[in-house]
């Protein structure tokens, strides 16, 4: 076995290539199906004292998602998100959407607790976790564990250290890599070299064996 038998190198490269590829785009994973995991509205926008309000969640273009438990103002109401309703929405690029949470209104047109534009790069609490708070109006919580890698590379990458996190972990990965690669090479070169030395010494060592045997016969030749 020579060198030339061992993992080739190029099977490292694409390993390298592709890790580098999966850091540095991890919107791969998108769509990314958003939940709502509590909620909590602090007023309704009804006329009539202790009417039920249907209030309803909807991203433009998109269809409308009741959530035909929140009926009542300062309940906080807390969700699986396996409900019936659920998930929300989803995201499926770097893309904002402009979504909001609105009251169902038979008279005039729908109230607005609030409309915003819904990022993938503000599910950056722990696990994805995003809570959206109106002062007067609602506090929801949003949950969208795939949108993680996203807002921390959009985080990272907007802080004014220029992306520090998500290059460091490349760095390391390559260092590691070509690291452990020529720790190989090395390891398996220097164990190659000894074998042949010692591959060598064994001949010489045969050699002069016979070369003394070859003297002892000749001196039992003459002898006989
Ligand atoms: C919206 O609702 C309509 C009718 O219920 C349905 O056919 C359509 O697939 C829905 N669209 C989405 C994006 O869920
Ligand atoms: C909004 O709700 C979350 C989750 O229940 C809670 O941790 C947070 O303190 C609330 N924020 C406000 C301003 O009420």
């Amino acid at each position: 076995m020579s060198i030339r038998n061992l993992p080739s190198p190029k099977l490292f490269s694409v390993f390298l290539v592709f890790s580098v590829f999966l850091i540095r785009f991890p919107g791969l994973v998108l769509p990314a199906v958003v939940t709502l995991e509590s909620m909590e509205i602090f007023k309704t926008h009804e006329w009539i004292p202790n009417a039920k309000p249907i209030v309803y969640f909807r991203c433009k273009e998109e269809n409308k998602t009741v959530l035909p438990d929140v009926k009542k103002a300062h309940v906080l109401y807390s969700f699986k998100g396996e409900e019936s309703w659920q998930p929300l929405t989803e995201l499926s690029s770097k893309k904002c959407k402009r979504c909001g949470f609105y009251e169902e209104d038979s008279f005039k047109s729908d109230d607005v607790y609030e409309e915003w534009e819904f990022c993938p790069s503000d599910f950056s609490g722990p696990d994805g976790k995003y809570i959206r708070f109106k002062d007067k109006e609602f506090n929801a919580t949003f949950l969208c564990p795939k949108c993680v890698p996203f807002a921390n590379a959009s985080s990272s990458a907007s802080s004014s250290h220029g992306g520090g996190k998500r290059i460091n972990v490349a760095l390391i990965i390559l260092i590691s890599v070509v690291v452990s690669t020529v720790l190989s090479f090395g390891v398996v070169g220097v164990y190659k070299y000894w074998q042949k030395k010692k591959r060598e010494q064994d001949q010489a060592r045969f050699l002069k064996l016979f070369e003394d045997g070859d003297d002892i016969e000749d001196e039992l030749g003459l002898g006989m």
